[in-house]
């Protein structure tokens, strides 16, 4: 329990986190990789180059000192950061040394308005918020690895088989090296691969979307080609081997009778066919509408799967719109207007670029869907829309 001198402290430095610059969060991120320079096996590197995930940690601090005092609120945005930090394995002496690293970049470069008092206030909130994130984390290791073939950490897989899906996206078919079952899965969740790309000096680890149907031994991931570790995973071969932390994500179709659309653009199609596969080998006849856009038919992915599945599911119908070119399909940009549907009781799944992302949800919310019926995955470090 914090007291309320503490709450009111802690709240006093609401506008010197959310105001934090470049300036403060990079002399944070310099000063733990400094010190502890074996969380960069941990961080994504390249999002730290282009200052993305700067922002994230700086953002939920001030989000935690803005409700102190109604936590609650806050705990859908917990659970998202538990699934990522349980998919990184982040372990509790972890939360000391960013605790570490957070107080004295505040004491460094903020000595006027960080002052002791201050200083001990967020000592104790940071303990507290650590707790319950060390907590909730432990609980999905040990639930995650007391599953029927769940693991803890990493374990190895064999990619059995690659499929080229478009021009930039490959899918992995991935083998447990013990050829011993692994955990299930709920569609729309991810998996890590933690790798060492050539030339870098660091493991790197990277959230990949399962793209298919839950299978004995192993799993299907969809990468498109575009950084570091997607191009190492594109270098790959059959046979080779990578380390994967087991499924995790908040981000699941719900097992309801409400129907479904799930609307995707470019590589954001990955969880959707999790999802697609799940309902079509569930033979529910949940109602279940697939929007998907793309560039063009070189980068179109699972054409043919998403054929297959309609004709063969009456309750599956699929629409899907080319940015250019000639096309049997939509032309131009995703417009729900003229479409048929269930805007009362659907659930509404999306995933993509985020600008694409935030064009559907205001789309949806100008049609009157309840914003609660929205749920969406970002890739890379999170955004609200
Ligand atoms: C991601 C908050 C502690 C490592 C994130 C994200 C948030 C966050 C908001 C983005 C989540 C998303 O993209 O969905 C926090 C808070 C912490 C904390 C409030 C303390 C109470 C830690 C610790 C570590 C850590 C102790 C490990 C040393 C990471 C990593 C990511 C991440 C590696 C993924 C992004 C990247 O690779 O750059 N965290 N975090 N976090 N967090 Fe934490």
């Amino acid at each position: 329990m914090l007291s309320n001198n503490t709450i009111s402290l802690v709240k006093s430095t609401i506008p010197l986190l959310s105001n934090a610059g470049t300036a403060v969060t990079a002399h944070f991120y310099d000063r733990m990789f400094t010190h502890n320079p074996e969380l960069k096996d941990i961080f994504n590197m390249s999002n730290q180059q282009s200052g993305k995930q700067h922002f994230a940690l700086f953002n939920a601090l001030a989000a935690y000192a803005t409700h102190i005092d109604n936590l609650p609120v806050l705990a859908a945005a917990v659970e998202r950061i538990n699934h990522k930090h349980a998919s990184l394995n982040i372990q509790p002496h972890h939360y000391d040394i960013v605790g570490t690293h957070l107080i004295e970049t505040l004491k460094e470069l903020a000595p006027n308005e960080f002052t002791p008092d201050i200083e001990q206030a967020w000592r104790d909130a940071y303990a507290l918020l650590a707790d319950v994130f060390i907590t909730q984390e432990e609980g999905i290791y040990k639930t995650t690895e007391s599953k029927q073939g769940g693991w803890r950490n990493t374990r190895t897989f064999v990619i059995n088989e690659i499929v080229q899906e478009s021009v930039k996206v490959k899918s992995f078919h991935l083998r447990s090296a013990d050829n011993k079952p692994v955990v299930g899965f709920q569609a729309g969740q991810y998996i890590s691969v933690h790798v060492k790309p050539k030339g870098c000096d660091n493991t790197q680890i990277r959230q990949y979307s399962l793209s298919g149907v839950q299978q004995d031994k192993g799993y299907r991931i969809s990468v498109k080609k575009q950084g570091l570790v997607s191009g190492h995973m594109h270098s790959l071969n059959v046979g080779d081997v990578v380390e994967l932390s087991p499924p995790a994500g908040d981000f699941m179709l719900q097992q309801t009778n409400s129907p479904k659309v799930l609307i995707s653009a470019g590589v954001g199609i990955t969880p959707m066919m999790a999802m697609l596969e799940s309902i079509a080998a569930s033979k529910s006849d949940v109602k279940t509408q697939f929007l998907h856009a793309c560039i063009d038919s070189t980068e179109h992915s699972f054409a043919n799967r998403v054929n297959a599945l309609t004709s063969s599911t009456p309750n599956i119908q699929a629409d899907v719109w080319y940015e250019q070119g000639p096309s049997q399909y939509h032309q131009g940009r995703i417009d729900l207007t003229p479409l048929t549907l269930p805007l009362t009781n659907g659930e509404f799944y999306l995933c993509g670029p985020t600008p694409f992302m935030a064009a559907m949800k205001a789309q949806l919310l100008s049609l009157g869907v309840a914003p609660a019926r929205i749920l969406y995955e970002v890739f890379g470090p999170h955004e609200s829309l």
